[in-house]
């Protein structure tokens, strides 16, 4: 007799868990080949966990993932979740922005029921491939009735992490999400459930942001720091329409005495700098070498300089305060 399980609806985007290779144990790949019948096919057992359906969104390398595309997904997401019948949702994204898009859906998506985002880092033909365990394993914790109200989360390699805390920090190993400053969510075990925290920030139901906006999204860029930047990559960004510039930062969100003049002259202008950092682990904060009180910097807090992007880019969509900005990055 079939338990009375829960109804999971799978949105499907591409990337590697997708992909498909001419060999088995080569490294070379295409993402986006494999459709969701097909990889919904691959993961035997599913049907003792879930009631499962789904359709393709797209089917991209992530690397194509778009505002455009974010914001289809999160409006499907919240379509698909006001249907009383559907319990839960899993995504399966490329991994090379899937930190990115999880990001933007905790801010966007509004309903508690369980988001769920996976992905693999084989490709589906590969000896051993990751993908659909994966799978499998998403849909155990978005069945899992402890899994709602956490925000959108995303299961790679048995962990379980928190869309505000995970990042990928390695090109091509199994393990390569990390959540390094605040850790893991939970583990998920061949289904075996098991958190560990809830989330430390706001998100979905409890965030302000929604997907009623027109595109394009405020333009936001990302400026690398190093050694002998040159200030004019500011001055670049703002003629091209930016009105926010994210600084990945050396260190503690630093960079060169020149860029600092040029970006706190922007900022006097009314363009938003947030200090970020390029450094994978650890937070950014305010007037440590930097004096951000006197230059009118915002500083990232946890966000890494990808995620920062995101938040600011919404957050522009009304007019704010340096300080009302900052908050939000103390608070998602
Ligand atoms: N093309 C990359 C992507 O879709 C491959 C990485 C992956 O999915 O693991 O993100």
């Amino acid at each position: 007799m079939i338990k009375n399980l829960p109804d999971i609806y799978v949105l499907a985007t591409g990337g590697t868990i997708a992909g498909r290779a001419g060999s088995s144990t080569k490294a070379g790949y295409t993402s986006g080949q494999l459709d969701i019948k097909e990889m919904l096919k691959a993961v035997p057992d599913l049907d003792q966990i879930a009631r499962v359906d789904g359709e393709q969104v797209c089917n991209i390398g992530s690397q194509d993932m778009s505002f455009e595309i974010m914001t289809r997904l999160a409006r499907k997401i919240n379509e698909t979740l006001e249907k009383q019948e559907i319990d839960g949702i899993v995504v399966t994204h490329g991994t090379d922005t899937i930190e990115e898009t999880a990001f933007f859906l905790n801010l966007t998506v509004n309903c508690t029921k369980p988001v769920i985002m996976t992905g693999s880092m084989r490709p589906s033909t590969a000896v051993s491939a990751d993908g659909p365990l994966n799978l499998f394993n998403a849909v155990a914790v978005a069945a899992d009735p402890e899994a709602k109200a956490r925000g959108v989360m995303v299961v790679m390699n048995d962990r379980i992490h928190g869309a505000h805390s995970l990042t990928k920090t390695n090109t091509t190993s199994v393990e390569t999400f990390l959540s390094p400053v605040t850790g893991l969510m939970g583990t998920v075990i061949y289904g075996e459930v098991k958190f560990f925290r809830g989330s430390f920030r706001k998100h979905t139901r409890e965030s302000e942001f929604t997907t009623d906006y027109d595109l394009p999204l405020p333009r936001v860029d990302i400026i690398y720091a190093c050694a002998d930047m040159p200030p004019d990559l500011i001055d670049a960004s703002v003629s091209r329409g930016a009105r926010g510039i994210v600084i990945a930062g050396d260190g503690n969100g630093n960079m060169n005495q020149g860029s600092i003049k040029a970006a706190a002259e922007f900022a006097k202008k009314g363009i938003f700098i947030v200090r970020a950092s390029r450094v994978p682990t650890g937070t950014v904060g305010r007037n440590v070498e930097v004096n951000d009180d006197a230059h009118g910097f915002i500083v990232s807090d946890e966000l890494n300089p990808a995620k920062a992007r995101i938040l600011l880019m919404l957050a522009l969509l009304k007019p704010r305060t340096g300080e009302e900005v900052q908050k939000l990055f103390y608070e998602y």
